[in-house]
């Protein structure tokens, strides 16, 4: 690529900073703005980061005719304005995970950005995690016999936080199964696809959001048994079984940096060390659509962020989560 890709960055919070960190690694992209609703935190973001132009708006960012794609980084409950105003200035998208609140939210943003012809991605940083990538390619392969178990969970203990914390409060889309269930999830998606049959069960916090939910999604010839939870610290492992192998992806598995492959008892690990935090595969693989002219990713599409809403939809229904 001999073309940068200039972007800019609208929500200047926590992982805003994460991901300008790893966007200074990639030779290949340009922060050339960045936008808060506050303009204090944008001109401190502007400096730390070493953006060109900071502005107090949105809009005078999608106004910015230098920017090429903006990452959307505010809360849920934002994202379909934010991404839907930048799509209307032409911008192509990266937005935070969960795309939406809801399947119609997810729908309404991909048809602005194929009217508009404009690249639209959830940040869903762990498809294009090296090791993750591995597992899947292993399994698509055969590599394990037929795939019969998978084990996958995500959960971190955050029951101090402030009613007030994003996770907390319902009207932010709060709630354990949003913010990190989607994660087992998606790698039971990615590896045995659409269940034929969910059950789910979650346990409430003092906000009503959910703060543990245990998933069991059935196939024709296989089970994935799936957890996340606000309420305790764990490995965080994944494991894929199949007839002939396993893979243990070690935990926190949603950013690995190594795959293990057992077989007749015997453990084989790969180091797979990804740049940085590990945002710039996401950053990479969304500079390279746009440089090609791509409107959405062949790894990780609309379509699939869609049914990824359209599970988690599942589980909320099932389970009784109210957001
Ligand atoms: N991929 C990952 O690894 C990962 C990790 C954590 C979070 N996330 C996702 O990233 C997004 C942001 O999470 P975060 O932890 O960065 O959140 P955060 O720091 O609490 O807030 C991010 C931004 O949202 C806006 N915001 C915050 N509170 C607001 C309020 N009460 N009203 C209006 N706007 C408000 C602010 O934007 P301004 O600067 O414009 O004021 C803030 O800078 C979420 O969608 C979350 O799911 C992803």
């Amino acid at each position: 690529m001999n073309k940068k890709i200039k972007w800019g960055i609208a929500g200047l919070g926590n992982i805003a900073k994460k991901f300008a960190s790893d966007l200074n690694l990639v030779a290949e992209a340009q922060l050339v703005a960045v936008a808060s609703s506050d303009i204090h935190r944008a001109e401190s973001f502007k400096k730390d980061f070493n953006a060109d132009r900071c502005y107090g708006s949105y809009k005078d960012l999608f106004d910015d005719p230098e920017v090429m794609v903006v990452y959307v980084a505010g809360l849920n409950n934002h994202h379909k304005t934010v991404v839907l105003a930048a799509i209307a200035k032409g911008k192509a998208v990266l937005c935070e995970k969960p795309l939406g609140l809801n399947s119609g939210e997810i729908k309404q943003m991909i048809a602005a950005a194929n009217n508009n012809q404009c690249f639209l991605m959830e940040a869903l940083w762990s498809r294009f995690n090296p090791a993750i990538q591995k597992a899947k390619k292993w399994s698509d392969e055969g590599r394990l016999g037929a795939v019969r178990f998978i084990y996958s969970e995500f959960s971190f203990y955050k029951m101090d936080a402030d009613p007030s914390h994003r996770l907390m409060d319902l009207n932010k889309g709060g709630g354990a199964l949003y913010d990190i269930g989607i994660y087992p999830i998606f790698l039971t998606y990615l590896i045995l696809g659409i269940p034929e049959k969910i059950s789910a069960q979650s346990q409430f916090g003092p906000t009503g959001v959910d703060v543990q939910t245990s998933m069991i999604f059935q196939y024709e010839n296989a089970q994935a048994i799936l957890y996340c939870g606000i309420t305790n610290n764990s490995d965080n492992e994944a494991k894929i079984c199949g007839t002939e192998a396993e893979i243990v992806l070690p935990g926190r598995w949603h950013d690995t940096e190594a795959i293990t492959l057992i077989r007749n008892g015997e453990a084989t690990t790969t180091e797979l060390p990804t740049l940085g935090i590990g945002y710039t595969n996401e950053i990479n693989e969304v500079n390279q659509c746009i440089a090609q002219g791509k409107i959405e990713s062949s790894l990780w599409s609309n379509q699939n962020a869609l049914e990824l809403a359209l599970l988690v939809e599942k589980v909320q229904e099932i389970s009784g989560i109210k957001n």
